[in-house]
């Protein structure tokens, strides 16, 4: 009985500390230059769980948590875009076993959360070749955009079945195909053009990338859009990923300068 009571009081005064660190972090953030667009690879869940003697799908699962907390700091904080790497072009490498845990899960959550998505304006747009996913999976994010087609606030691409480099490809593949019926001349092809044919037509790049877990990559996530994005690497695993973490990126992203290959201000 003794031992529990100093454990909730030592959790309530670590829960006191990082409040106490979030009310700091957010004084210093101006609201003003917040980004427009963040994107995250939610990286780590295996090693999280692996690391507690866990199986990955343990990790997967507490990774939810991570990322109902991550959209709605976000969607609270007025971020316009937030783009999340889920499940990539070359996750079907991974076990079955693994990859159902990851569709059920996805299934899972949009039943679970999509009052609160609605209820907070969230707009939820799949990005990837989604019409790849198992028929459960499509059901579920075809309700889910349905459900939020006409919400104003934060839009959520999720990034399923996403590769980067096949995003270019379908691009290439729909400039081509008006090519070749004449609806497009070669000297229309611009950057713009090439960004409107993207999965994320009509959104601005984003201004910021978070990957936790420590690796230093980008795993075929956005190869057009991050030409000029701020990356932000942490080696926290992504089921322990939380509002301060967020936070933390926010003040170190409005301390960049962002020259876009101009001159510094000073000189
Ligand atoms: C991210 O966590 C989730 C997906 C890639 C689907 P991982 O499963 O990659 O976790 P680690 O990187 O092995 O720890
Ligand atoms: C990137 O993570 C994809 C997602 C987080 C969905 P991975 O774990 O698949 O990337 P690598 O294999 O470490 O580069
Ligand atoms: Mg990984």
């Amino acid at each position: 009985m003794f031992n529990q009571i100093v454990r909730f009081w030592r959790r309530k005064d670590t829960e006191n500390c990082a409040e106490a660190e979030e009310n700091e972090l957010l004084k210093r953030i101006d609201k003003n230059k917040l980004p427009c667009h963040i994107a995250i690879i939610m990286d780590g869940n295996g090693r999280w769980a692996l690391r507690r003697g866990l199986t990955r799908s343990y990790g997967h699962r507490a990774g939810i948590e991570a990322l109902r907390d991550i959209v709605r700091i976000c969607s609270d904080l007025g971020i316009s875009f937030l783009t999340l790497y889920a499940f990539s072009t070359e996750n079907w490498k991974r076990p079955q076993e693994e990859i159902d845990t990851l569709m059920n899960l996805l299934v899972e959550y949009f039943h679970k959360e999509i009052d609160e998505l609605c209820e907070n304006g969230v707009r939820v747009h799949p990005i990837g070749r989604i019409s790849e996913l198992p028929a459960s999976a499509r059901k579920a994010i075809d309700m889910a955009v349905q459900r939020t087609r006409e919400n104003k606030g934060l839009t959520m691409n999720l990034a399923l079945n996403y590769g980067g480099r096949h995003e270019i490809v379908d691009a290439v593949r729909a400039i081509a195909s008006k090519l070749a019926n004449g609806s497009l001349r070669i000297e229309q092809i611009s950057e713009k053009l090439i960004s409107d044919h993207l999965y994320t037509a009509g959104q601005p790049d984003p201004d910021l990338l978070i990957r936790p877990s420590g690796d230093l990559r980008i795993s075929n996530f956005l190869l057009w859009q991050l030409a000029y994005t701020e990356f932000w690497f942490s080696s926290v695993m992504w089921p322990d990923f939380r509002r301060i973490h967020i936070l933390q990126a926010l003040v170190d992203y409005q301390q960049r300068e962002r020259r876009f290959g101009g001159l510094n201000k000073k000189t």
